[in-house]
């Protein structure tokens, strides 16, 4: 049987996945990377030891399926987006990779936003300048290591510095190409306005690709590296959202993808650029060519529940805690978690926002704090579906959803019941691998097109709807909810 490898270059590790011509999944494994936060708001990783993580994940599948070399038609990348990889001309990496979740080019953000004007800055990329982006992060060096900078040959994302070992290519995919701010949303391709005025050389940066064009070959090197065939292909892939939306079978305007895991990302496509005007929700296009999508993401969502069992109930199993939570009524009797427990980026762009319990009495248990917590992180959610609707994008007919959160019965209801949606749960813990996996197949000829991949690979589960006396109830305390974030940024240190 034909096949199809996903990779993914994860924050967390690099994993691959084996997809069957006939849409099964044939074997996943992974190798973790080290995080290194030397300083405050920084966030790093080395580059190298995403190549040997990615090695030993493909050695690893390729021994758990059994499945040769000569079986993989295609290969697919998807990973951690807006990371800043630098190389000198001999391909060398010139510094640790600064992350999606790195926060120390604020001052560059205002830079950018001061160069061009937040109305034109958006009105060409789609965005405002977030610290997360590429761009930004590129200046920083610029002002603060000019020496590095002075070195740059290459700037590569994540993923595309092992597409480079695997291709000798320097290439990215479009919807990973959108969140460097960098891009002109609507050609698709590196804007000539934003390079010229931010003084960024043009050859430093990879040729654009879509999702599910062939960007080179594997390398006779990179396949005696990987254990792969020399020659297999390699398709542009996606940004780790754009892929899992695929992966979902998020990949046409009227289904929306919804994942709670660490991040919580509500995730629209679109049949043309759609872009918030004060750029608050992240416009790029879609890994499916012709398509484009709006973005809400949520810096901590199911990492909010992770954070309070380690510090408030620490060994605590999470269905021990959430059965507390059940015996609560929706609202919690009036306890309200806002989970900004590691800054915003989505509705509130602020890296310095908190979290907060409120509304709290002597009569509140453990259970009303779980309850207020599985709760603000869907009021949280609800607001980037807002943004999105109020940037003129239709409410979802349903919403595909996946993430650690639906494991949780009483989490997916109340995410129905406060998003006022069938939520489609999509059992896949590795949709990003999925859908880069699925783009190769389209790139190779095993699907003709997105959506047929997706009818053939995308397994849907239970279909969670929202019950309407709740939802009711919810709206009246999303008003809460809202009122809370303003009132308490005039209190906060
Ligand atoms: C998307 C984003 C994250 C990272 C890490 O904008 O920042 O999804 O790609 O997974």
């Amino acid at each position: 049987m034909t096949c199809t490898l996903g990779l993914d270059i994860s924050t967390t590790a690099s994993k691959a996945l084996l997809l069957g011509e006939d849409g099964t999944l044939l074997g996943v494994s992974s190798a973790p990377h080290s995080l290194s936060t030397p300083r405050p708001l920084w966030s790093e990783q080395d580059p190298l030891e995403w190549w040997t993580a990615t090695r030993k994940a493909v050695a690893g599948v390729l021994t758990k399926t059994g499945v040769s070399p000569e079986q993989i038609s295609g290969i697919g990348l998807s990973g951690q987006m807006h990371g800043l990889v630098l190389l000198d001309e001999a391909g060398d990496v010139l510094r640790p990779a600064m992350l999606w979740n790195d926060q120390r080019s604020g001052a560059e953000c205002d830079e950018i936003r001061e160069m061009f004007g937040l109305e034109d800055l958006v009105r060409i990329t789609g965005n405002d300048a977030f610290p997360g982006f590429t761009a930004p992060k590129l200046l920083w060096v610029r002002n603060h290591e000019p020496e590095v900078y002075a070195r740059v040959r290459h700037v590569l994302l994540p993923k595309d510095y092992i597409r480079w070992r695997l291709t000798g290519e320097h290439a990215t995919d479009r919807a990973g190409a959108g969140g460097t701010l960098l891009l002109d949303l609507a050609t698709r391709d590196w804007s000539s306005r934003i390079l010229d005025g931010l003084g960024i050389p043009r050859e430093w940066l990879p040729a654009t690709h879509e999702g599910t064009d062939v960007t080179g070959r594997l390398t006779d090197s990179a396949a005696t590296a990987t254990g792969l065939a020399s020659g297999t292909p390699v398709v542009g892939g996606g940004g780790d959202q754009a892929a899992q939306a695929v992966g979902v079978g998020a990949t046409e305007p009227d289904t929306f993808a919804l994942t709670v895991g660490t991040s919580g990302v509500v995730f629209a496509p679109s049949d043309r650029p759609r872009v918030d005007t004060r750029g608050r929700a992240h416009a790029f296009p879609h890994a499916v060519p012709g398509r484009w999508h709006l973005m809400g993401v949520m810096l901590s969502a199911a990492g909010s529940l992770q954070w309070f069992r380690d510090t408030l109930a620490p060994g605590v199993p999470f269905d021990d805690l959430v059965a507390e939570a059940a015996d609560c009524p929706a609202g919690a009797d009036g306890v309200t978690f806002l989970p900004y427990l590691t800054g915003e980026r989505t509705p509130h762009a602020d890296p310095l926002a908190t979290a907060s319990f409120s509304g709290l009495t002597r009569g509140h248990s453990r259970g009303h704090l779980t309850r207020a917590v599985l709760e603000g992180v869907a009021f949280g959610l609800l607001d980037n579906l807002d943004l999105l609707a109020q940037a003129g994008l239709p409410r979802p007919v349903s919403l595909r959803a996946s993430g650690g959160a639906m494991q949780s019965p009483l989490w997916r209801q109340v995410l129905a019941d406060v998003l006022a949606t069938d939520l489609v749960t999509v059992d896949t813990t590795e949709g990003a691998a999925l859908g880069a996996a699925m783009l190769a197949g389209v790139g190779t000829g095993i699907w003709a097109n997105a959506g047929e991949a997706s009818q053939a690979c995308v397994r849907t589960g239970e279909v969670i709807q929202p019950s309407p006396e709740t939802v009711e109830v919810y709206r009246g305390i999303h008003q809460r909810f809202r009122a809370l974030y303003p009132a308490l940024q005039a209190v906060r240190n």
